[in-house]
């Protein structure tokens, strides 16, 4: 597989939706004057605690976005679970990473779907393979998925295979099971990638978002749930619908949100994490997700630069920072992080996480939830337990 295709794939950031200022405005005066919105946490309740978000579950451990994946990364430790969400032809949100489904999948290997291999513009890319909007839920229970990263991540391989596509519903349930198990309780963290995409395609994401939510009773205020987009008109658009819980503008280091593209906006990303951009997020939203390298550059030299002001700028406008992802392979590791040649070894995914974690950030999300758990009690100078979960025997 071509290794640059593969870390595309990790990395990319799905952009999607329509102008800040009118997604504000559209969500009623109150938003648009720049007052909280009347569903929104304030962004306290969430800054008490430093949240350790399992990055598409336990990726760095299982392949991402299968129950196996969250259940690790809960029993790591997490505090919240990462699905990020597509629709099913049938309408149904399952957990993918895009809509294109051969990367994660051995969907290539079911003879009676090769015709619906398809090239199409996903957020004005041309994307070939297979897509979940053409699946029936029933068809793609019938996939399992495989590891993304296979070169990086050899290990995950093992379980290539043997899980299935997860719906949301069903990562509620897990939810559910393991909050009662583990005695405490397991937020959930949902993305909705592709909005604009999706709504083009009849299959708009939000009101079956906002409808799961109330049918599990999580459409709470107090619920420990963000929602989180890289577009910015469709969180408005949840607001209307009536989202209380929640809610995370995820941001970009380059790029700009494709809702705006769509619309002729020509604002980016950077024009969002200026000052008056972040007070705009502020009112309908309780925090940002940077990449974390808007939080920390790294150096010309490709070590680990010094933090920017964007910590002390979200906190002004009263927003708490999930930055991403953060990984332990060497591959996605500032260079003076990493420990010996091999990119698929583990660094110092510590010391990168406290470095982050010391700069003010409020939680962060992680393909390796145990690092995540292990950093936040390092920063914070508590003793570390003696045995940690093996991602081995948690399962
Ligand atoms: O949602 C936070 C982080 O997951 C954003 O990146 O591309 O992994 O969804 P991505
Ligand atoms: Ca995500």
């Amino acid at each position: 597989m071509d290794r640059r295709r593969v870390l595309a794939g990790i990395v990319a950031t799905p952009l999607a939706a329509a102008p800040l200022a009118a997604s504000v405005a559209a969500a009623g005066p109150a938003l648009a004057a720049g007052a909280p919105a009347a569903g929104a946490p304030a962004g306290g309740e969430r800054r008490r605690s430093t949240l350790v978000i399992g990055h598409r579950g336990a990726s760095g451990y299982r392949p991402e976005h299968t129950l196996a994946s969250y259940e690790l990364a809960a029993r790591m430790g997490a505090d919240f679970v990462e699905p990020d969400l597509v629709p099913t032809k049938d309408g149904v949100l399952v957990c993918r990473h895009e809509p294109e489904i051969g990367g994660t999948t051995n969907v290539a290997d079911h003879p009676e779907f090769a015709g619906r291999k398809k090239t199409t513009s996903l957020d004005g890319v041309a994307t070939t393979g297979w897509f979940t909007e053409d699946f029936t839920l029933a068809e793609l229970k019938t996939l399992r998925a495989k590891e993304r990263l296979p070169e990086v991540r050899q290990e995950n391989t093992l379980y290539d295979g043997l899980f299935e596509i997860p719906t949301f519903a069903e990562v509620l349930d897990l939810r559910a099971r393991l909050s009662k198990e583990l005695g405490r309780e397991i937020g959930v963290y949902p993305e909705t990638k592709h909005p604009t995409y999706f709504a083009k395609a009849g299959l708009a994401l939000e009101q079956r978002l906002v409808d799961t939510l109330n049918r599990y009773g999580l459409n709470r205020r107090e619920a420990a749930v963000f929602v989180q987009s890289f577009e910015t008109t469709n969180l408005a658009q949840l607001r209307r619908l009536g989202l209380r819980t929640s809610v995370v503008q995820l941001l970009s280091a380059e790029g700009a949100p494709f809702d705006l593209v769509d619309a002729g906006d020509r604002r980016t990303y950077a024009d969002l994490v200026t000052p008056a951009g972040l007070r705009a997020i502020a009112a309908y939203a309780t925090g940002i997700g940077p990449d974390k390298l808007q939080v920390i550059p790294k150096a010309a030299d490709g070590t680990l630069g010094r933090p920017t002001s964007l910590v002390t700028d979200a906190h002004a406008a009263g927003l708490v920072l999930h930055p991403y992802t953060f990984r332990a392979e060497n591959n996605f590791l500032p260079a003076d992080y990493r420990r010996g040649t091999s990119t698929s070894d583990f660094g110092r995914a510590i010391d990168e996480q406290v470095a982050y974690l010391k700069a003010g950030i409020d939680g962060l999300f992680t393909d390796q939830a145990d690092i995540g758990v292990l950093a936040r009690a390092v920063a914070a100078g508590q003793s570390i337990a003696a045995t940690q979960p093996s991602p081995h025997s948690a399962i």
